[in-house]
């Protein structure tokens, strides 16, 4: 089944919030940032910028009506500073104009007077000052106190994971009109309508009912857009609030790579702790996570950290502490992986210098540490249907991992310049938001006189392919033609308290939803029907291809007649309904419960080549056995697997964001800051569906797909410094990522 997507966008012709043409009354905004990384406030001046022709209105905080603020979990965001700027890029005052360069040119004139404030932007510094987000949390089990001393082997280290751009291709837009009655209606790229909802009601100090937001599509959004896509809506919101016209803002790409968030920076320490034979007895860890300026989503994204601390591996002691550090950059936020990917650098790099201290590969003790069935997680929960090994063994009986590795030997011999390495990389992710109430979604159908049918749903369509799988789930579940079915914007009017568009779970939660109001449609109708054709009680009626059948002989009636006759019969044709994930829980004191609905598994197999006199590498090939359940879509999950894992590779190897110590960003731009393009992306991608899988809690035995495979990209660090170990062996091992082909020379070529 191909994505409904497909060709507007290979065309041009899908509609993005830039692409609306805008009312002639329309304001255009820039918005005024904070040129210092820490300080205090003294004077904002805006009088040169106000003379410019052209200008409607300069805004700062104190024009406000409502709340100034746009903290999530915690209340520590100001959408205008007030009294402190905490990074550089923090919005400061808005700017109002009939374009966007007087708007620009307008904003060059603005004045700020700032007391300069001491800046911090490593964590572990924060740390040290006191200046943690929430107290640290700790998840663990079992006893590492007392289980170091039946270890053979002790080793600890350091491991360290670099932040991440979004790059969404859409950069963060949104326009803003008024409506009667002092209303709003919003039109906002956000992975989070309700969220922005909220935002906008809070800083206009009205209610959330008179805050309307429409979110037509996205142009991706990674993560990027489930919390920070609210302060650009609800500055459009403020404006046009105030100014009693449209706003419009779209941030140029640059704007948003300095002034956004991004995936969280990690440094951490751990311990690991195992016997002769390779298995792991103990493991400790302590996170500190970049979070920058506030909150955001910060908290969520360190509790999947620890969530995701032992990957796949069982570790029967285990102790996880995550620390929530306050530092001077842009806030950090959602990224494919929320954190979970930090966390499996983290364990993967133990096992590595594990492996290498015991002089083993780490393949073996990889191997001997995967979690069984039944297993339980350090926070309690059990593995059930886990396929971690079964992953794994298909991954060496489809691929040979004894062959690769020893090509690679021979290559290596032959090789004097040129080293190839590689390394496996099994990946275990829990699929439920880790928050148990935002596992909710509902949708609301309408279905047409014509027989046409209406989605709403509470999902954001943002190019994974959720329209046409909700097309695809309604069509089997109602059993008429897909044609049938077109999914509506995300609207707060039709769908109203939606979670955010995340955790890979859309496809659950809103085609659970989606199934159930199908089928009380399809009950509803066939009601109608069996009262017309005045059948006996216990005869049975069902829609199979559009024919109504009676104990399963076709009675001629199609689904356009039956809709028809149950119009005019005034059957209600509309029905919504909620679904909620059953059977999940968790204690936030005791850190215990069954978090996850359930895990999704695989396995994959990173080669790289190495030229070692420039350090510029290669990912030959990523070779995967990955744990889809019973797809149903099996093209797009395989373009979700094949995105994520580039998304993963990029972040292991060539992507490096990169901050001055005054908290400036060096790399500002698509220039400076490299993401994988065509060229970097390996000549061979193999995604193999583990055989016989099921998965009874997923739509039709399938499972999420949205985030788990980014993680195989981890294993790109770990083939590229096995290559660099093949031209150097004593080299020192680097736990830092990414790593880029700098750092690489500098290790190949250092002088210790
Ligand atoms: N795929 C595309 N094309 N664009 C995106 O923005 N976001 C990813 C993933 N795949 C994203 C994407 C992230 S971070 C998540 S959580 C999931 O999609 C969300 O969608 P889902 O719940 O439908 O999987
Ligand atoms: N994943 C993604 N987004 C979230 C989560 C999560 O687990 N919890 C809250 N927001
Ligand atoms: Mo995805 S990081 O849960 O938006």
């Amino acid at each position: 089944m191909l994505n409904i997507d497909l060709n507007a966008h290979v065309r041009g012709e899908s509609i993005f919030i830039n692409d609306i043409p805008a009312p002639v009354n329309t304001v255009y905004l820039t918005v005024f940032y904070s040129p210092e990384a820490h300080g205090r406030i003294k004077q904002i001046i805006t009088k040169e910028a106000e003379k410019i022709p052209g200008v409607k209105g300069i805004f700062t905080a104190k024009d406000i009506p409502g709340r100034n603020q746009v903290g999530g979990i915690i209340f520590d965001e100001e959408l205008l500073a007030e009294g402190e700027v905490n990074y550089i890029g923090q919005p400061v005052a808005v700017v109002a104009a009939v374009s966007y360069s007087i708007a620009r040119n307008a904003r060059d004139k603005i004045k700020i007077e700032i007391e300069k404030l001491s800046v911090i932007i490593d964590p572990r510094e924060a740390y040290e000052a006191g200046k943690l987000i929430i107290s640290p949390k700790v998840f663990s089990c079992g006893d590492t106190g007392s289980a170091w001393k039946d270890c053979d082997v002790i080793v600890d280290g350091k491991a360290e994971t670099g932040s991440q751009e979004h790059i969404y291709m859409e950069t963060q837009s949104a326009v803003a009109y008024p409506v009667e009655n002092g209303g709003i209606r919003i039109l906002s790229s956000t992975q989070a309508p309700t969220s922005v909802q909220r935002a906008a009601a809070e800083i206009l100090g009205i209610p959330m009912n008179k805050v309307e937001v429409d979110v037509p599509r996205i142009g991706g959004g990674f993560g990027g857009k489930e919390d920070q896509a609210n302060s650009w809506a609800a500055l459009a919101a403020l404006v046009s609030f105030k100014l009693k016209c449209p706003a419009k803002l779209v941030l140029p790409r640059n704007e948003d790579i300095t002034v956004t968030g991004k995936r969280h920076p990690y440094t951490s320490d751990f311990k690991i702790g195992l016997n002769k034979e390779g298995k792991i007895l103990a493991y400790e860890v302590v996170f500190y996570q970049n979070a920058g300026a506030a909150a955001d989503l910060s908290p969520a994204i360190l509790d999947r950290t620890l969530f995701h601390a032992a990957n796949c591996y069982f570790i029967p002691n285990l102790k996880a502490t995550g620390l929530c550090c306050r530092t001077n950059v842009p806030p950090n936020t959602a990224f494919r992986g929320f954190g979970g990917p930090q966390a499996m650098f983290v364990i993967e790099a133990a096992i590595y210098k594990a492996a290498e201290v015991m002089g083993i590969d780490p393949l073996v003790i990889q191997q001997k540490n995967l979690l069984k069935e039944g297993d339980q997680f350090h926070f309690g929960q059990k593995a059930i249907n886990c396929t971690a090994r079964n992953c794994w063994q298909s991954l060496d009986s489809g691929f040979n991992l004894k062959a690769v590795t020893n090509s690679i030997k021979e290559f290596n011999i032959a090789n004097p310049l040129l080293k190839k390495g590689m390394a496996v990389m099994p990946v275990c992710f829990g699929i439920s938001f880790t928050n148990t109430f935002m596992n909710q979604a509902s949708v609301l159908v309408h279905v047409y006189s014509d027989g046409s049918i209406g989605i709403s749903s509470a999902a954001v369509e943002m190019g994974q392919g959720i329209n046409s799988k909700l097309r695809q789930i309604a069509s089997k579940t109602l059993s008429v033609d897909i044609e049938r079915l077109k999914v509506e914007s995300s609207n707060t009017t039709r769908v109203a308290n939606t979670s955010p568009t995340a955790a890979s779970s859309s496809t659950d939660l809103n085609g659970k939803a989606l199934i159930i109001s199908c089928n009380i449609l399809l009950d509803r109708i066939l009601k109608s029907v069996k009262a017309d054709l005045k059948l006996k009680e216990n005869s049975f009626l069902e829609l199979r291809d559009e024919q109504v059948l009676s104990n399963g002989v076709p009675t001629g009636l199609t689904w356009e007649e039956i809709i028809r006759a149950a119009f005019f019969k005034r059957v209600n044709l509309s029905a919504q309904a909620q679904y909620a994930t059953p059977g999940i829980y968790f204690d936030q004191e005791t850190s215990k419960g069954n978090a996850f609905s359930y895990h999704v598994y695989g396995a994959a197999i990173i080669e790289a080549t190495l030229d070692c006199i420039t350090g510029i590498y290669k990912i030959d090939s990523v070779k995967v056995v990955h744990d889809f359940g019973k797809s149903f879509s099996l093209q797009t999950d395989l373009g979700q697997a094949e995105g994520g894992i580039v998304q993963g590779l990029g972040w292991m190897t060539i992507e490096d964001i990169l901050y001055d110590m005054s908290g400036k960003i060096i790399t500002d731009s698509l220039s400076n800051y490299k993401i994988p393009d065509i060229h970097f992306v390996p000549d061979e991608m193999k995604i193999i569906p583990l055989e016989d899988s099921n998965n009874p809690s997923g739509i039709f035995n399938s499972k999420a797909i949205g985030e788990p495979p980014l993680m195989y990209g981890i294993g790109a660090f770990f083939a590229i410094e096995n290559a660099m170990k093949a031209f150097r062996p004593g080299m020192n091992t680097i736990l830092t990522a990414p790593l880029t082909p700098e750092r690489v020379l500098l290790a190949l070529y250092s002088k210790i």
